[in-house]
């Protein structure tokens, strides 16, 4: 059994605490909150069991943290996905949201950039998310200079009828509603959002 504690602790939100893997620089462990339910942890595992089957050397770099498989650790059942660091540093990678608020090393030009390609990547290979919060996604720092956007949690949608699983254009349309509902269509948008948010 895997024995997490404090050491290996990277953060939380309101569904699980995010743990460092013990034995794995590359992966986290995901430990649902007491209060999570199992079915939640289900349903999201079913949709990533779904992206298993896209074909992921098409992706223009990786766009979101895949999930690897579960396993047993003192803290319970946990969920084991790739775990996001900086090439630059081998540091975890901070999320856009440390990025947006506490820290402005990166251009905004450069921060439009790399969502305009998260977009269309997400567009194109028809992966969906119903979080798009900017804690939800790291931005890794490349030794190039370039910058990455990583969706580390959200993924996955509701949809009944799932058009756009099917037809690019849907699947466009659903990733722009996506953006805008998330307040991304621009980044001063976006920091209104973040203080508001804050604020509740
Ligand atoms: N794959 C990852 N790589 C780097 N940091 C991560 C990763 N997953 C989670 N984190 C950190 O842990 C925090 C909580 O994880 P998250 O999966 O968002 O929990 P929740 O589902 O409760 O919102 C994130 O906001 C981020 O700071
Ligand atoms: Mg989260």
């Amino acid at each position: 059994m895997i024995q997490l504690n404090d050491e290996f602790y990277i953060g939380e939100g309101e569904i699980r605490f995010c743990y460092e893997h013990p034995h794995n620089k590359q992966l986290c462990i995901k430990i649902p909150r007491p209060e999570t339910t199992r079915e939640y942890t289900n349903k999201e595992l079913l949709y990533f069991k779904k992206l298993s089957k896209r074909n992921k050397s098409k992706y223009s770099y990786p766009f979101y943290s895949d999930f690897h498989h579960e396993e047993a650790t003192n803290l319970g059942l946990g969920q084991i996905f790739d775990l996001v660091r900086d090439e630059t540093t081998g540091e975890i990678s901070k999320t856009l949201e440390y990025y947006l608020t506490e820290n402005n090393i990166i251009e905004d030009k450069r921060l439009k950039q790399a969502l305009d390609v998260l977009k269309q990547q997400m567009a194109k290979h028809k992966v969906f998310t119903r979080d798009l919060r900017a804690r939800n996604i790291c931005c890794k720092l490349n030794k190039d200079d370039s910058i990455e956007l990583i969706i580390i949690d959200g993924i996955g949608h509701r949809d009944f009828f799932p058009f756009a699983d099917w037809f690019h254009y849907f699947s466009k349309k659903k990733v722009d509603r996506t953006f805008t509902k998330w307040h991304f269509d621009s980044l001063e948008d976006q920091r209104q959002f973040l203080i508001k948010d804050a604020k509740k």
